[in-house]
């Protein structure tokens, strides 16, 4: 029973850490709200402590009304400990209010005027996320999916939109919740302070798949950043072996090609994911399998039967055209 006790404590204490966590401080915007939360328990535990001590004393003091029947005289500090205590809720309700305010002040002003920052726009569908780089020079522009590469101590300004429903785009160690409503622009300021991997949730509801929209962050080094980017700028690879010719030739003409984008071929749907540099991506399908060949062949073969619902269809290829297949999308690295 008492370690029963302890769980909803220690389920509080596992979201304090990992990839996904609320406690740590990995971008400016979680820093500010996790300082705010330290600000909020202190006072909410000066005055739980203070209510208890005083809901003891009175127990203390209490009296005997049996033995004791007649009532006890005023006691004249009392209207002056009333007013100590009241003075202390003001002050302490009016504090809370202004730290609340400066930490939007500071998340507010989390991007300096004036300096370049990075612009990604990630656009949610259901149920992944479209994610396109965009440099004053468009030949630099990038599209990628569920896979979010930052440089550190750079902000990033996210503009974020939805094409089907509201989701909400959340990586809790960098910042907080901001929707993604349809036919609107928002955005969000991600100011990473630390070098790691962390993962992004879609935080609304979406639809079935919800829970698998996930999103992998990446945030390195400014030089790995730009190796990243660099990779990601190249058009993919051509085909070398007979066999990634064959996929090569099944994937640019048949039914992918007509929702997914490979860059430099004659693939150029739009809907899906782009799929240019599919094998650098740490996940399939928003998170659903991490990137092995094994869950490769198992997502080509029936997206349905992982992630049912979503808009990939169950195309039918023989082992021939799957084999194929994977052999070339093997090769988008
Ligand atoms: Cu998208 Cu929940």
């Amino acid at each position: 029973m008492r370690r029963l006790a302890l769980l909803p404590g220690l389920l509080a204490l596992g979201g304090c850490e990992g990839v996904q966590a609320i406690g740590p401080r990995d971008g400016a915007e979680s820093a500010a709200i996790s300082d705010l939360f330290t600000i909020f328990l202190v006072v909410a535990l000066i005055f739980y402590a203070a209510v208890l001590a005083f809901l003891v004393a009175a127990y203390w003091r209490r009296r005997d009304v049996a033995s004791d029947p007649e009532p006890r005289p005023e006691n004249p500090g009392l209207n002056k400990a009333l007013l100590v205590w009241i003075g202390a809720v003001i002050l302490g309700l009016t504090g809370l209010t202004l730290a609340s305010y400066f930490t939007d002040r500071t998340i507010a002003g989390s991007v300096p005027r004036g300096k370049p920052v990075l612009s990604v726009e990630i656009v949610a569908n259901q149920w992944w996320w479209d994610i396109r780089y965009h440099f004053p020079d468009p030949s630099a522009n990038v599209r990628t999916a569920n896979e979010l590469h930052l440089p550190v101590g750079v902000p990033a300004m996210v503009y974020l939109k939805s094409n089907d429903v509201i989701h909400s785009f959340w990586i809790p160690n960098l910042a907080g919740k901001q929707d993604l409503i349809p036919g609107k622009l928002l955005d969000a300021v991600l100011v990473p302070r630390k070098v790691g991997q962390y993962r992004g949730q879609c935080a609304e509801y979406c639809g079935v798949q919800h829970a698998h929209m996930a999103l992998d962050v990446t945030v390195e080094s400014p030089g790995d950043f730009a190796r990243w980017l660099a990779t990601q700028q190249r058009p993919a690879p051509p085909p070398v072996t007979p066999l990634q010719q064959a996929g090569f030739n099944y994937v640019t003409t048949r039914e992918c090609s007509s929702c997914h984008a490979i860059a430099g071929t004659p693939a150029s749907g739009q809907v899906g994911p782009d799929l240019t540099h599919l094998i650098s991506r740490r996940s399939l399908a928003a998170g659903t399998y991490p990137m092995t060949r094994g869950h490769l062949y198992a997502w080509i073969a029936d997206p349905q039967s992982a992630k049912p619902g979503n808009n990939m269809p169950v195309v039918g290829l023989d082992a021939n055209e799957l084999h194929a297949v994977v052999a070339y999308l093997e090769t988008l690295k």
